[in-house]
């Protein structure tokens, strides 16, 4: 019998779990998403919110909010979408779209690697991702 060395490594990975909460504990920014995992060629990061983000959409790729805690609004140029914890939407790509949050919000987003925060729009509110 032969050894695959690529399956010996996969079997030998310690997979650990994420603490969300944990990990929301160790930043008070807001607006600035960080990145607590990979998957394929996508990124999961947390990021807290509170007031109005700016209007953008993002050409390339739809966008998925699931909020923890508190109570998120999207809004859209025709419709807002409010979400509350355990709640998810996806965006869909290229659609105009503007979160707020009059009290703080905590949410999870799923995106492909490399996706700008503010999209289209650029600006102060644009964020580099950390990992955390
Ligand atoms: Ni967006």
């Amino acid at each position: 019998m032969t050894i695959n060395p690529q399956e010996t490594q996969a079997k030998s990975t310690r997979v650990e779990p994420i603490d969300l909460a944990a990990k929301l504990e160790l930043f008070d920014e807001h607006w600035s998403p960080k990145r607590v995992a990979q998957l394929n060629d996508y990124d999961v990061k947390v990021v807290k919110i509170v007031g109005d983000f700016v209007w953008h959409s993002h050409d390339e790729t739809d966008e998925l909010f699931l909020v923890i805690s508190g109570r998120l609004t999207i809004q859209f140029r025709n419709h807002d979408v409010v979400l509350g914890p355990g709640q998810l939407c996806v965006v869909p790509r290229g659609v105009e779209h503007c979160p707020r949050a009059d009290d703080e919000v905590t949410a999870l987003l799923l995106e492909p690697a490399g996706v700008v925060n503010t999209g289209n729009a650029g600006g102060d509110l644009t964020a580099a991702v950390e990992d955390i």
